[in-house]
């Protein structure tokens, strides 16, 4: 098979990153992708950066011995902590990451004060300090890493007073503070944008950077002459610890049966 009709490589620590495939997989219909769900060393969140670079080159390697053309690393955690070094690393494959849509976020506020809501990894990062000197001179960012969110969502719990109550106690404080637009810079949080965008209010927006991410796939894709030609093999799913809720919420979200193939010990 020429390059062309390989999969597009798509990894998180878990479910987040399925946020991303959705809207790669409506962007891109003729693209196969290979997903993988670091479940064993989920949350990346509150690691330090040289663990989750570990796990990312680890399952780098894993996705290019399953022949992908093409990484998208679905998780604003990872990105931070290994996209640099995934590149230096393999220079011939194209890397798509993903980060806090600040710069959107900034052009879009009109009070000038936009909720940032990722992971502590995130805000820590350089990456992270870079997108803040570059885009958010002239307005303020409020940020809350929502410590436990992630082990929620991927536990099923998207909805429901008690994750209400949850998301209320990080989001209020923000709209008091007057924020009006509102940034997932974690790729497990759009998965609560429905009730993210139930509290903020219809005059409030909620930034998901995901089909973004699927153009710019699309961009990279089209200038190194790696589109799919239109044939595709069925997407796969791996994880690496417990499938959890894994297929329960990857079918729900995807809207086909998803079912993992055997778990993978890196
Ligand atoms: N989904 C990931 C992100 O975009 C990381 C979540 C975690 O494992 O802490 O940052």
């Amino acid at each position: 098979m020429t390059a062309k009709g390989q999969p597009v490589g798509i990894f998180d620590s878990g479910i987040g990153g399925l946020t991303a495939a959705y809207a790669i997989i409506r962007q891109l219909p003729h693209e196969q992708i290979v997903y993988f769900g670091d479940t064993a060393h989920l949350p990346y969140g509150p690691q330090p950066a040289e663990a989750v670079r570990t796990y990312s080159a680890d399952i780098t390697a894993f996705l290019l011995e399953q022949g992908c053309k093409a990484i998208v690393v679905a998780c604003n955690t990872a990105t931070a902590a290994a996209l640099n070094y995934l590149r230096e690393r393999w220079p011939d494959i194209p890397f798509i990451g993903m980060e806090p849509a600040v710069k959107p976020g900034a052009n879009a506020t009109r009070t000038g004060k936009v909720g940032v809501l990722a992971t502590a990894g995130t805000f820590k990062s350089q990456r992270y300090a870079s997108l803040m000197h570059r885009y958010a001179k002239d307005v303020e960012l409020l940020e809350n890493p929502c410590t436990g969110l992630v082990e929620r969502i991927e536990n099923g719990q998207l909805n429901g007073p008690e994750m209400e109550a949850f998301l209320r106690n990080i989001l209020e404080p923000m709209l008091a503070a007057g924020a009006d637009t509102f940034v997932l810079g974690c790729t497990h949080y759009p998965f609560v944008q429905p009730l993210i965008e139930k509290i903020v209010g219809l005059h409030s927006s909620v930034i998901n950077p995901a089909p973004a991410i699927a153009r710019q796939l699309q961009r990279v894709l089209e200038e190194r002459q790696l589109l799919s030609p239109g044939l595709r093999g069925a997407h796969r799913f791996y994880v690496s610890g417990e499938k959890g809720n894994f297929e329960s919420l990857a079918s729900g979200l995807l809207g086909f049966e998803v079912r993992v193939e055997a778990g993978v010990v890196l």
